[in-house]
């Protein structure tokens, strides 16, 4: 997860059309350059090495093995060995020159596919780690099980129905998974209390997503996060808390955040009453929005809902569904 240049660079450097674009540009380049320069005596044939580990890095060892293999034939027969005199080179040197680029293409890209491989494997390894930890976390709170976890998918599903940006989405779900860590501050007593808290406890409670805050700050990997964890019990008409932040001060993601773990509060057994109903809980939704949740981002967790769930439409009588 990384979330600036890095992120745009990773959208365009799988694409099959840019690597093909660039194997095809250096190639001719390559070419174009070794006739010029007087032919393969010069030492321009090396310039074939880029496009066959460009090709390497795009398409894996297959790739390298092809793009040396047109870089050979490029660099072969019809290539002089000088240009201006007009002597062809013989048979010997561009054939030994078309295994060396085949063996570079072949060994490149399998160290690059053994590295994309490990990085991957890194990366199911830290969301498993993080995973790990947040469900510890859910265990302290015993009527909110796998709460991050549920709030992650809901955050992310309103995330992808708004169509935003899958780098956006990717900040949102694990903003959602890490959001309520600061709760580890809060005794299990005040967590777990079946009544009514004191405003001492609530002022502990409030803390919260200040303590999350704090807690992943030290994290570079984490910091752009860090808006969406600390506002989350953020409202729209500035009455939430833990700075009463107004409309378009809330971050998006915390807008977002507050929606998904609102519906799974609503959603879930607590201590003193049963779960509400997927629709009566969106239906609560609708009613806080432009107060406590942004219209638009319950807009589109209702459309969301209903379209994974099949929930009713808005207006649809689930009663009479069937009947004849
Ligand atoms: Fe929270």
């Amino acid at each position: 997860m990384s979330f600036s240049w890095s992120r745009r660079f990773a959208a365009w450097d799988r694409s099959p059309v840019v690597g093909t674009t660039l194997v095809g540009i250096t190639l001719f380049a390559a070419g174009a350059v070794t006739y010029w320069a007087g032919g393969t005596r010069s030492a321009f044939p090396h310039l074939f090495y880029i496009p066959v580990l460009i090709g390497s890095y795009y398409f894996g060892p297959a790739g390298g093995v092809a793009v040396g293999l047109t870089a050979g034939a490029i660099c072969g027969p019809y290539m002089p060995l000088d240009t201006a005199a007009g002597i062809p080179q013989p048979a010997t040197g561009w054939f030994i020159r078309m295994v060396f680029f085949c063996g570079v293409g072949l060994c490149a890209g399998a160290l690059i596919l053994s590295l994309r491989r490990r990085i991957e494997d890194l990366r199911r390894h830290n969301e498993e780690v993080v995973r790990a930890f947040v469900r510890a976390l859910d265990a302290k709170d015993r009527y909110t099980s796998r709460h991050s976890e549920k709030v992650a998918e809901y955050a992310e599903g309103i995330a992808r129905q708004m169509n935003l940006p899958p780098e956006v989405q990717e900040r949102v779900r694990w903003a959602a998974l890490l959001h309520d860590v600061g709760k580890l501050a809060v005794p299990s007593a005040i967590l777990n209390k079946p009544g009514r808290l004191e405003p001492s406890e609530w002022a502990i409670i409030k803390q919260h997503p200040v303590e999350s805050e704090r807690i992943f700050s030290g994290v570079a990997h984490f910091r752009p996060l860090l808006p969406a964890i600390r506002h989350h019990h953020e409202r729209m008409d500035g009455r939430g808390y833990p700075d009463g932040l107004k409309g378009d001060q809330v971050p998006l993601e915390a807008r977002i955040l507050a929606v998904a773990d609102s519906f799974d509060a609503m959603t879930s057994a607590r201590a003193y009453r049963e779960p509400m109903s997927e629709e009566a809980a969106l239906k609560e939704l609708e009613k806080g929005a432009g107060t406590q949740f942004d219209p638009v981002v319950v807009a589109a967790m209702i459309r969301w809902r209903r379209s994974v769930a099949h929930l009713p439409a808005a207006g649809e009588n689930p009663a009479s569904e069937g009947s004849a």
